[in-house]
């Protein structure tokens, strides 16, 4: 009874004591004379040099946490479907912890993982491209599962032992992952990628909400419309529509 149920996410998982970063592991195996197969996961049960978006450094407390890594080869995505990728994964997350949290489980754009207004995951996706495809992504994802102190810059982060007061098998979940992560992924494969785009947007943090943000250190109230294609965030503010990237705009609270 193999908890992962599916053909090649999870079929080759390695397990580390302690590795600097999944990401970094993993990306330093492709250039081995024979490259891992894919969806190859590295998981670590200490990540000591974990790596988030914006250069951030990615904390959790040893034996706690998920910290993995999963190897794909989407030779069929072109660079500029690079965020369409993001959307499977997203969606693989979001879809594995459903069943515990419900609808205030979102996405927040770009692909953060949140429950309410805290975070409770995060991914980085790192693309290997060949020319104008991409050869190969090496897909990091970290979800604080039972951890329940962190440090106290981090105020935003939670995990499901805060928020549901109990211990999850780390592997089970890992496995859930995995599996959804798979359909998804063969969903894009398959050239359905309207069908994840549309799922993604469904399930965005703060979509069609008035919210504050700031951009070139300017604050405003704006209204998150929707994401481009390529990944650009639309938000309405001041009478009319602007696209902003990950390093454009910052989300405030309220
Ligand atoms: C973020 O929200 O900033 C992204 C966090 C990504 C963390 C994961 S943990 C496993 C993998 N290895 C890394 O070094 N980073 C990712």
């Amino acid at each position: 009874n193999n908890i992962f149920s599916g053909l090649f996410v999870g079929q080759n998982l390695v397990v580390l004591k302690e590795v600097d970063s999944t990401n970094t592991f993993l990306k330093n195996s492709l250039s081995n004379s024979k490259p891992l197969p894919e969806g190859t996961v590295i998981m670590a049960e200490d990540q000591y040099a974990g790596r988030g978006q914006r250069e951030n450094t990615w904390h959790a407390e040893p034996g706690k946490n998920l910290t993995f890594s999963i190897l794909l080869n989407p030779t069929f995505l072109s660079a500029q479907q690079q965020f369409d990728l993001t959307r499977a994964v997203s969606m693989g997350v979001y879809d594995a912890l459903y069943p515990l949290l419900r609808d205030s489980l979102k996405i927040k754009w770009p692909n953060d993982v949140y429950y309410q207004d805290k975070k409770l995951g995060g991914m980085l996706i790192e693309n290997i491209l060949q020319g104008a495809q991409i050869k190969h992504a090496v897909v990091g994802i970290g979800i604080n599962i039972n951890q329940e102190n962190f440090h106290p810059g981090a105020v935003n982060a939670t995990s499901l032992k805060k928020i549901l007061q109990k211990d999850y098998d780390l592997q089970y979940i890992l496995a859930e992952i995995c599996n959804r992560i798979e359909a998804y992924y063969l969903q894009l494969k398959a050239g359905k990628l309207q069908f994840v785009r549309d799922l993604y947007i469904s399930r965005l943090y703060r979509l069609n909400e008035r919210h504050w943000y700031k951009s070139n250190e300017k604050k405003f109230e704006g209204i998150i419309k929707n994401v481009q294609p390529g990944g650009l965030l639309m938000v309405e503010h001041d009478g009319q529509e602007y696209t902003y990237n990950l390093k454009e705009i910052e989300f405030l609270d309220d």
